[in-house]
């Protein structure tokens, strides 16, 4: 079928959002990745631009891992050992050893009881949202937390559903108190680290405000937390932002293999009953494939790096690089926030000058990302800088000097 009316009205939906300044347009493809070489980190070739390297400032792989050869030698030999994809779901032969084995180092490594990886740490998020949430269930969530908790919540129907303002730790108090009452149990939801602009959530403060209104529910107030942007990356020895607040632990932890670990796929790491709970009850767990063997023997061997000698190496460069290029960002006369977090958001607050910036840094060999409304609020628009420990103090400087030249036009 044509789908001729239905094709037009999409048609122009992609014009106005094209006309609005507020496009993801064409993707841009890697063709080549050419390795660091004395004091210059990788550069990313892009088909239709010929010979050029760029530096890319809008990576998540933060440790600069994604790269290793000790990871792509790990993943190529379990690739030779179990083939290239799982086969089926878990429950149908798709658990492979290095599944089993990466989950129980992942629940080490988070000093919780359990582990279940999925396909993403979206999927582990919406998968969690959904199984827990009953029709006595209320969820509390910060306004800005990401699309997956967004969607997550939508598709789950809570009885009470409450957003937070921004990291608003009274505001939060008070829409507890609110549902107290009204729900047999709560779900309070926030990122670890809030993708958009690095800003980091103040767990140490959310986690007592939970645990002093619990007794109030008799299913529990559940605390949970999308740390997709801290684990491996954030805190003393990679272990998130729960670490870097010296917060207690949170009943629910999601984080992401596609990160700072350098793979692909997403876990959950909870308690024993929550976890059986889950692999009964997840949908997107149970009817869906799990990351391949091969990305989990990658991950474990990622997870094993990050707590090596080389990995508290890499940590420290990658906070090295993150201040040096904050520093020179905010010398500059930009605006930022204060967060040690290597996302470093710069300012625009406008859609065209946002692009035009992101445009400028394209034209000196710079991979940043411009945000538009509606992916963060109106007004709030910025170009997001990654760094990452595959940068060297060369590369940061080099970008330096072109935001230095943009400052100047
Ligand atoms: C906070 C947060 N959660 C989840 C995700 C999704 O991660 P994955 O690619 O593993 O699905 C992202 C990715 O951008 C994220 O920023």
């Amino acid at each position: 079928m044509p789908l001729n009316r239905l094709g037009e009205l999409l048609r122009q939906e992609v014009v106005s959002i094209e006309a609005a300044g507020t496009a993801k347009g064409h993707e841009k493809i890697v063709t080549r990745i050419v390795p660091a070489s004395g004091t210059k980190g990788p550069r990313f070739c892009l088909e239709g631009f010929g010979d050029r390297q760029f530096i890319r400032m809008n990576s998540n792989s933060y440790l600069g891992l994604s790269l290793t050869t000790e990871l792509i030698h790990a993943e190529e030999a379990a690739a030779q050992k179990y083939g290239v994809g799982p086969g089926a779901v878990r429950f149908i032969s798709g658990t492979y050893q290095p599944h089993v084995e990466l989950e129980k180092q992942l629940a080490a490594f988070h000093r919780r009881e359990a582990c279940m990886i999925t396909s993403a740490a979206y999927t582990s998020v919406v998968g969690v949202i959904l199984s827990l949430t009953t029709p006595e269930t209320g969820i509390i969530s910060d306004e800005l937390n990401h699309n997956c908790i967004i969607n997550g919540i939508r598709l789950a129907q809570p009885k009470i559903k409450k957003v937070y303002p921004h990291l608003n730790v009274a505001a939060l108090e008070s829409q507890i108190k609110e549902c107290i009452g009204q729900a047999q149990g709560l779900i309070v939801i926030t990122d670890g680290i809030f993708s958009m602009r690095g800003a980091v959530a103040p767990l140490a403060e959310i986690s007592e405000i939970v645990r002093r209104y619990d007794a109030h529910f008799p299913r529990n107030i559940v605390l949970m937390v999308d740390d997709s942007h801290g684990v491996g990356a954030f805190g003393a020895t990679g272990r998130g932002t729960e670490e870097y607040c010296k917060a207690e632990t949170s009943d629910i932890l999601v984080g992401t293999l596609g990160k700072a670990f350098g793979v692909n796929g997403g876990y959950i790491v909870s308690s024993n009953p929550l976890i059986a709970f889950l692999r009964e009850k997840n949908p997107l767990y149970i009817y869906t494939n799990p990351i391949t063997p091969s990305e989990a023997a990658a991950a474990l061997k990622s997870l094993e790096l990050v707590q090596s000698d080389r990995g508290a190496h890499l940590l420290g460069h990658l906070r090295t690089m993150t201040t040096r290029f904050k520093k020179g960002l905010v010398d500059l006369g930009y605006e930022s926030i204060a967060s040690e977090h290597p996302v470093v958001p710069l300012f625009v607050r406008d859609t065209e000058k946002t692009s035009a910036l992101v445009k400028f840094l394209l034209d000196h060999d710079i991979l940043a990302t411009g945000l538009n409304y509606p992916i963060v609020p109106k007004g709030d628009q910025l170009v997001r800088f990654q760094v990452s420990a595959a940068h060297t103090a060369e590369d940061i400087d080099q970008v330096l000097g072109v935001l230095g030249q943009f400052k100047s036009i």
